[in-house]
């Protein structure tokens, strides 16, 4: 029985390493190291970066092919239609968080998951709220200002409850993140890349403004943001770094 308990430990150990997006950039950047300047390294790192990119999507449609959902397919924002488009978006896509990845962020963050609702910041097609329906979150928030999007969201999430025999309770805001009012309870904000800095510095400010109006436990997670952007994270005065990698960063306010 120890035996079996011990195997099932490292076969779920195993398989969340050979999952693991961090691991494949970790690897990437070892490999461009090596490469150095020399043509035929930079060949090689560009065939793994395509296996490995298209391991990631493998990885991301299996949650679709699971439960019939349609979260994958990218979309340009200017071909959505968004009121008043901040210019700034340029060629900014709708994508979805890869799974794996979604649950590594939620294994290492070093926080009581129960504690706080799960706001997506950006909803789009819903995947990140799917995803962390199987986290102990106390509500899921998805504020998107896509209306397409929020409609092709909310039919992915009832296939997802058909698919799994689970009621998720979504609350769906179709609204300008910047422009609406944060739940003043214990939030989680995630943020999967969902605007340019020069905009991601307002969302800040947002979060900012409603921890310093509302003093409560907020958390915050930033997959992939700009340089800048973490420089604003790590000066802010509401908050304090929680957990940095080279792929996100986690937040809660102090
Ligand atoms: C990279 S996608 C991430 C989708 C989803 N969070 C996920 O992880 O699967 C970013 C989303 O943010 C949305 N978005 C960008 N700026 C927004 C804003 N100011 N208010 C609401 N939604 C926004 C886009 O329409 C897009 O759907």
């Amino acid at each position: 029985m120890i035996l079996y308990s011990a195997m099932e430990k490292f076969l779920r150990k195993a398989r969340g390493f050979a999952h693991s997006t961090t691991h494949f950039g970790g690897a990437l950047s070892v490999a461009r190291k090596l490469a150095g300047g020399s043509r035929l390294g930079q060949r090689a790192v560009g065939h793994l970066e395509g296996w490995m990119g298209k391991y990631t999507d493998y990885r991301t449609r299996a949650f679709d092919r699971k439960h019939g959902t349609d979260t994958f397919e990218r979309a340009q924002l200017a071909d959505l239609q968004v009121a008043g488009l901040d210019p700034r978006f340029g060629d900014w896509l709708y994508g979805p968080i890869n799974p794996d990845f979604f649950a590594e962020m939620m294994r290492a963050l070093p926080l009581r998951l129960g504690d706080y609702g799960f706001v997506d910041v950006g909803a789009g097609k819903g995947l990140a709220l799917m995803l962390a329906s199987e986290y102990p979150f106390r509500e899921l928030l998805g504020i998107e200002f896509s209306p397409e999007l929020v409609e092709a969201g909310k039919k992915n999430v009832e296939k997802y409850e058909r698919s799994t025999g689970r009621s998720l309770r979504v609350e769906w805001v179709c609204d300008d993140f910047m422009a609406h009012a944060l739940p003043p309870r214990p939030s989680l904000f995630f943020l999967n890349n969902p605007f340019p800095h020069s905009i991601a510095t307002h969302a800040i400010t947002h979060i900012e403004k409603s921890i310093a109006a509302h003093p409560r436990k907020v958390a915050l997670i930033y997959r992939k943001p700009h340089g800048e952007t973490v420089k604003q994270l790590d000066a802010s005065p509401h908050l304090r770094p929680l957990k940095s990698t080279p792929f996100w960063h986690a937040y809660e306010a102090v």
